[in-house]
């Protein structure tokens, strides 16, 4: 019977911290750490997410701009916008919410974000940087995240197998990276992987992130495993992860819940990119 990884828990910790060193940065600089978080459209996760962070920001002593746009805004808007809060001394991290209309082009709006204020880590100068081992550049809060959670298992990655089921821009390659960068060694499957089910059984830590629900079960887990679940699927029965955490639960050594593993963790990394990147100016 797995332990199960207290995201939420986790997260309030660093929050608190967090709240120390914003406030810190209160009394010495004059103003408060400031965010700014565009979002596009109507999408209900996305509305959600995003009032979960300004929340979050109210808790944290960090002042937040907030920009709810049209679905149908141009592409120039948003990246006037953008070059707007690139100039505002009081803006210390800009986040475009994702995903954006289709009309629109994401990297071409992720780009414009000075690399100084990429809150999400998402530009490609930070995500390079993650690359290369250069320190310094944001990293991708969900990601950033996931790398806390195990290692708040005591479990030791260095030498590991860890296998990451997702390749996307946002938690799978990022992931990867990072894991790699912590001496894993790491494989990463996707849609087109051949003997899925082989692969993740060998995995001493296993990252989930494929937005479909229940995909990963008991028999496609290692025993002892450190599971960590990414997924965040909508259904009739509330929100439910990318793994069965009932089934899996019963085989791996740790697991992270859905709602209050990742999700919480990922605000967590988003207030303190925000405020290393204050301090970093
Ligand atoms: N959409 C899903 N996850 C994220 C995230 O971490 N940041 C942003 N900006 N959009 C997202």
């Amino acid at each position: 019977m797995a332990e199960i990884i207290d995201g939420k828990g986790l997260a309030e910790k660093i929050k608190q911290d967090l709240c120390v060193r914003a406030t810190e940065f209160e009394k010495k600089s004059g103003r408060k750490v400031g965010l700014a978080v565009i979002r596009v459209g109507n999408d209900p996760a996305s509305a959600v997410y995003v009032s979960n962070k300004i929340k979050a920001c109210e808790r944290c002593n960090i002042r937040s701009f907030s920009f709810c746009f049209d679905e149908a805004t141009s592409q120039s808007a948003l990246i006037d916008l953008v070059h707007k809060l690139n100039k505002d001394p009081d803006v210390d991290g800009i986040l475009v919410q994702l995903p954006l209309p289709k009309h629109i082009d994401e990297r071409a709006v992720l780009s414009e974000i000075l690399p100084q204020k990429d809150a999400d880590g998402f530009h490609a100068v930070n995500a390079g940087k993650l690359f290369l081992g250069e320190k310094g550049g944001a990293v991708a809060c969900t990601p950033r995240g996931i790398i806390e959670l195990i290692k708040s298992t005591g479990v030791s990655i260095s030498g590991k197998h860890a296998v990451v089921v997702g390749r996307s821009n946002i938690v799978g390659k990022p992931v990867a990276a990072l894991l790699l960068q912590n001496d894993a060694t790491v494989t990463v499957c996707h849609s087109r992987t051949q003997n899925l089910k082989e692969i993740t059984s060998l995995a001493d830590i296993l990252v989930v992130a494929v937005g479909k629900s229940n995909f990963i079960t008991a028999d496609m887990v290692k025993p002892g495993a450190v599971v960590i679940d990414v997924g965040m699927n909508r259904g009739a029965d509330g929100l439910c992860g990318d793994v069965d955490f009932n089934g899996v639960k019963e085989v791996a050594g740790y697991i992270t819940p859905v709602p209050g593993g990742v999700g919480p963790m990922t605000v967590a990394m988003l207030l303190c990119n925000t405020v290393d990147g204050a301090n970093n100016e």
